[in-house]
């Protein structure tokens, strides 16, 4: 689907592109741009259209699946001789392939990530978490097209995002981490599937200033349950923020402070304390966007309890793995390219315990010890100060 697809056009073929420009009086860049990004043409070009491919402005939009409130009045008003003309019924029947690796909590499948959930159960794991590539044309060792048009790339998230719906538990939580360009796409889809729950802002710099653009500094984690209630919802309690050079409060709290939960600050929408993981000595593998463990750790920890099943059809470095193993979470996983750096991550678990443990220890506490200690020192008020304090996580 698309605009060239839409009027029978070759990507490739220049000859009809060529053709196509001079009768829509369209530039060749500017029909190429529709097309990529999947945009109606303005009126006086769908004019145009009609005269001369006889396409009619909602066929069009039919044919390149834009679903305005037009075609979705026409589809409702004709829903049952529509519903007549084709509906192709899914198999979930393929045999059950073998994973290539296992650990005691895990198994982790080669391949593509439709063909493996489509030989899930439905209703079978409780998280399902997602960083698919971002269509930003990088290199990935699985070799996948990652410079599609808008309408491919996007027409292929729904595809495992459908999948990715069926096979979650009801009450189960759905994660998709993206850049905000493509979130709102997929919210929007998923608005009509499952129950939002938020948008969390990751205060992450991306390596690019793009001219003539803001400079983009947060990536969006869409949260989302199906059905009305999420089975588990515990999100960690954040430590207050202090000031890094001489510990005191960096927000005046005024007679709140006695007020204060000794066990932390609640969890808000927009997380700034995530690192990115882009010095290679850290990373496990070179190309593969690898996320943080502290991320996967809050998502997974908000979101499931011991023993839950979490699924990630995007393998890349294992992190959504690793996190999951070492939290005792089961999980299930995939990836088209080489599994070894993945497998190799196993061999090494214990290091990432230790970063893990670290970090923990300062959740779910008001101050951690060593800021707590530094601040009893120079007479700063801190939770002991207030001992009655209601201690409910
Ligand atoms: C952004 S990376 C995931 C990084 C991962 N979250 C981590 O922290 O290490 C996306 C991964 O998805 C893989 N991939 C792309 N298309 C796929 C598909 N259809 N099935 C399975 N894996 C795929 C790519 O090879 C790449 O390793």
């Amino acid at each position: 689907m698309g605009l060239f697809s839409a009027l029978d056009i070759k990507k490739l073929d220049k000859a009809s592109i060529n053709k196509v420009s001079k009768k829509l009086e369209l530039q060749i860049r500017e029909l190429e741009y529709l097309n990529q990004h999947n945009i109606l043409p303005d009126t006086s070009v769908l004019k145009r259209i009609e005269i001369h491919f006889g396409i009619s402005p909602i066929e069009l939009k039919i044919k390149m699946g834009i679903m305005d409130k037009e075609v979705l009045d026409l589809l409702s008003l004709n829903a049952t001789t529509i519903s007549k003309l084709n509906s192709p019924t899914k198999e979930y029947t393929s045999p059950k392939n073998n994973p290539e690796f296992t650990s005691e909590f895990g198994k982790l499948y080669r391949g593509d990530c439709l063909e493996i959930m489509r030989q899930m159960d439905d209703n079978s794991v409780d998280m399902f978490f997602a960083d698919p590539p971002f269509n930003l044309n990088k290199l990935y060792l699985s070799e996948i097209d990652d410079n599609l048009t808008s309408k491919e790339y996007l027409d292929w998230c729904y595809d495992w995002i459908e999948e990715g719906i069926r096979i979650l538990k009801p009450g189960g939580s759905f994660f998709i981490w993206n850049i905000p360009k493509w979130n709102t796409y997929l919210s929007s889809y998923l608005n009509n599937k499952l129950t939002f729950r938020h948008w969390i802002a990751c205060d992450l710099k991306m390596s690019l200033k793009i001219q003539g653009r803001l400079y983009p500094a947060h990536y969006s984690l869409l949260y989302y349950v199906k059905g009305e209630k999420a089975n588990v919802f515990n999100p960690d309690r954040m430590p207050m923020e202090t000031c890094p050079k001489c510990n005191d409060d960096l927000k005046d709290y005024g007679g709140y402070k006695n007020k204060m939960n000794p066990l932390g600050v609640n969890m808000t929408d927009v997380w700034y304390d995530i690192p990115p993981v882009r010095h290679t000595k850290y990373k496990t593998r070179k190309e593969a966007n690898e996320l943080s463990i502290k991320l996967m750790d809050r998502i997974i920890e908000m979101s499931t309890k011991e023993g839950d099943i979490v699924f990630d059809p995007f393998g890349g470095a294992g992190t959504t793995y690793i996190t999951a193993e070492l939290k005792k979470r089961k999980w299930l996983g995939c990836e088209l390219g080489p599994l070894n750096s993945i497998i190799e991550r196993f061999n090494n678990i214990g290091n990432e315990s230790e970063y893990l443990n670290n970090y923990r220890s300062n959740y779910n506490v008001l101050f951690p010890e060593k800021i707590k200690k530094k601040r009893t020192k120079l007479n700063l008020w801190t939770d002991d100060t207030f001992l009655t304090t209601d201690t409910q996580k």
